[in-house]
């Protein structure tokens, strides 16, 4: 099959790590016989320098016409001026609401090589297996916005429908695993968050197979980190769910690692790793690339339908996780490129 996929590689580390993933792509399409297409497009502060919008039109047009979408990261100091009238995160705030991805997938797991790398004991990791569903397109991020002489705003508006379109999407993964929700709110204190929670309470009824619980935001941040295995689905808010996951990443060891898959309703989707531009490392060649070919297997799982295809990159990704090279973030010393190539023999060597 012929497939249209359009990159974002953004800035920073973004092209990094996001080269790595398309060579990724191409070994899966010269073993599984696909074609991959890969029409690179301008975001975040690469855009500003090019064209004076984070977003330029073309970009989010071929994302609309592609079959899926792969970004790196955006951001960096040359663009964070406080004063800044434009600013490389909305383009991906406005890529993320026009195409309505309102789901992002963060799956959290440890691998038992890197246990040692996370600050938690061993034995609190063992088991630990987390798929966090982030809120994507609303609440604080995308409220009315205002500032003034010597004040500012940041609304967090939620309707009944965003909350209940993603939360509705948790328990339908919920039921693929382990049955039990965690929805994570500051109902004590948010209007939103109490809307957010009866909205979870009145769906908990037509899914009597999935166990519910309720978890303040403020204590989930520390039940995190004594008790891990303890969570199989956590929903959240788009705010709380981008400060746990990070938290979250330290548990794997590198927030390096972790991949997202951003969905909607219809057939557009954007897959991007969990961390940002990474600016302290950029330009080095020594990003793990990791998170983001793990954000190309969910590409080819989820919007592809290639489970097989999938599966080979993650198999690949574990066996060097495995028995290494690990790059310096995760306690070793390959570069960016060291590690794609270990990826790409152990796809290689794989038997499908
Ligand atoms: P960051 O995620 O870029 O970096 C945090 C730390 O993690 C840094 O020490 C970095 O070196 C390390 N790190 C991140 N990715 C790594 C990788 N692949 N390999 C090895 N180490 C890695 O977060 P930050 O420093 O707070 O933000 C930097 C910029 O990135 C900001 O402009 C921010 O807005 C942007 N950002 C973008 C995205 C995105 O595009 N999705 C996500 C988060 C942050
Ligand atoms: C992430 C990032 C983004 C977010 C920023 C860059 C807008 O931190 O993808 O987690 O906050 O959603
Ligand atoms: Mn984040």
């Amino acid at each position: 099959m012929n497939y249209r996929i359009v990159t974002l590689p953004g800035d920073g580390v973004g092209p990094e790590v996001s080269a790595a993933a398309v060579e990724v792509l191409h070994e899966i399409g010269r073993q599984f016989g696909h074609q991959f297409q890969i029409d690179e497009q301008l975001i975040g502060g690469a855009a500003i320098d090019a064209t004076g919008q984070a977003l330029p039109e073309a970009s989010l047009e071929a994302a609309r016409q592609a079959d899926a979408v792969l970004l790196g990261a955006v951001g960096g100091p040359k663009w964070s001026d406080p004063q800044a009238k434009v600013r490389p995160e909305q383009g991906l705030l406005a890529l993320r609401a026009a195409l309505q991805v309102y789901a992002n997938l963060r799956p959290l797991q440890v691998h038992p090589a890197l246990a040692e790398l996370s600050p938690l004991k061993n034995e609190r990791l063992q088991g630990v297996d987390i798929l966090f569903v982030r809120e994507l397109t609303g609440g604080t991020y995308f409220g009315a916005k205002q500032r003034g002489k010597d004040f500012a705003t940041d609304e967090c508006r939620y309707t009944e429908a965003e909350i209940e379109r993603v939360v509705r999407r948790a328990f339908e993964l919920a039921r693929g695993r382990r049955r039990h929700l965690t929805s994570v709110d500051k109902a004590n204190v948010l209007e939103t968050s109490r809307l957010w929670r009866s909205t979870v309470q009145r769906l908990a009824g037509e899914y009597p197979d999935v166990v519910v619980e309720h978890q303040l935001v403020d204590s989930m941040a520390m039940l995190l980190l004594t008790q891990p295995s303890r969570y199989d689905v956590v929903v959240t808010e788009n705010l709380f769910g981008d400060i746990l996951t990070d938290e979250a990443a330290a548990l794997a060891g590198s927030l390096g690692l972790l991949p997202s898959a951003s969905l909607g309703e219809g057939r557009n989707a954007l897959y991007e790793p969990i961390h940002g531009s990474a600016p302290d490392i950029a330009g080095q060649g020594i990003a793990n690339p990791v998170g983001t070919i793990l954000s190309a297997a969910l590409l080819l799982r989820h919007s592809l339908q290639l489970d097989a295809e999938a599966s080979a990159v993650e198999k690949a990704v574990d066996h060097v996780l495995s028995k290494g090279p690990h790059s310096r973030d995760i306690g070793g010393e390959a570069g960016t490129d060291e590690v794609l190539t270990a990826v790409l023999k152990a796809l290689r060597n794989n038997r499908h």
